[in-house]
């Protein structure tokens, strides 16, 4: 039979010939084209609207900018959502709460011990000073856990993927002293916007939605035999805290900013005069198995 109604073209597409393949792909597959089949058909999609969205995503995957899209449409705070639920029912509470982790993380920032300036030495804006400790659930300090941190320059963008930023720029790896103590120097980020005239951008503008993320500070944090935390804290005071356009604000991420500190005890952070510090306890649950304590980004676990 070589013509076929919709509905027996669609059986075809889904039918397995034999073939073992993968079960869980097959599933998945199968589920989203008789979704997209059913959209095309009820929403009346014309051909060139569907070819225009395959030139679309094709220009998303040359300009890299997947990840954007999943936390523009809320994938990755579902994901994270998901897991909440699972570990509530699992009776895994506490600690500091997960959120997303973005599209932006580099692997093998500069690793410092117990402190480090992030602004590499060229004060931006105001001068800010993050510290705490690394604790488990019992209130234990987490002697030597490893804090990736990165957040955006005064112009939103993060290096490696913004033009004319220097390597690891703004990004670097904290290891926790002996009681679990970290501090580091940098500035207060400002918000981020998605690239203008990117292919994510037209959507968004298609949309009617913005593509701004309010002021936030990305982390990593992994020890032995500790579920490695991916997070970030928000920056209060920022137009678009309750309106991320990537939905990520969480209760209990906002820090808080103590302004005018008296600069004794930072000199080695090269603070001389009053700043503005905020303190925060990263809190981490014990890992229930091996692969939960790698100390991976949630790409990195899946990268082949
Ligand atoms: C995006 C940017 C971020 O800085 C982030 O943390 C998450 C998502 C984005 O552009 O999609
Ligand atoms: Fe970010």
């Amino acid at each position: 039979m070589a013509e076929f109604t919709k509905e027996q073209l669609l059986e075809r597409v889904n039918t397995n010939h034999g073939a073992e393949g993968n079960a869980r792909v097959r599933a998945i597959t199968e589920r989203i084209v008789t979704d997209l089949f059913h959209t095309i058909d009820e929403l009346d999609v014309t051909a060139d609207e569907f070819w225009k969205s395959i030139a679309w995503l094709t220009r998303m995957g040359q300009t890299g900018q997947f990840g954007l899209l999943t936390a523009g449409l809320g994938f990755d705070r579902l994901l994270d959502i998901r897991q909440d639920e699972a570990d509530q029912k699992a009776g895994r509470a506490g600690g500091t709460p997960r959120a997303i982790e973005g599209p932006l993380f580099v692997a093998g920032a500069p690793l410092s011990q117990h402190e480090v300036r992030l602004d590499e030495g060229e004060p931006e804006g105001e001068v800010f000073v993050m510290e705490g400790q690394v604790l488990d659930l019992e209130g234990q300090p987490v002697a030597g856990a490893l804090i990736d941190v990165w957040h955006a320059n005064t112009q939103g963008g993060y290096s490696h993927f913004f033009p004319g930023m220097k390597p690891y720029e703004l990004r670097r790896r904290i290891q926790a002293d002996a009681q679990g103590h970290y501090r580091f120097r940098s500035y207060l980020p400002p918000g981020y916007a998605i690239p203008p005239g990117s292919p994510i951008a037209e959507l968004f503008t298609a949309l009617g939605r913005h593509g701004n993320r309010p002021a936030h500070i990305h982390f990593l944090v992994a020890a032995p035999g500790l579920r490695t935390l991916t997070t970030q804290v928000n920056i209060p005071g920022d137009t678009y805290i309750d309106d991320d356009f990537a939905f990520a604000t969480r209760d209990g991420l906002i820090v808080e900013l103590e302004k005018n500190v008296a600069p004794v005890g930072y000199e080695s952070l090269g603070v001389t005069a009053p700043f503005t510090r905020s303190r925060f306890n990263f809190v981490m649950q014990k890992a229930v198995n091996e692969n939960e304590a790698l100390p991976l980004t949630r790409m990195e676990r899946v990268a082949g």
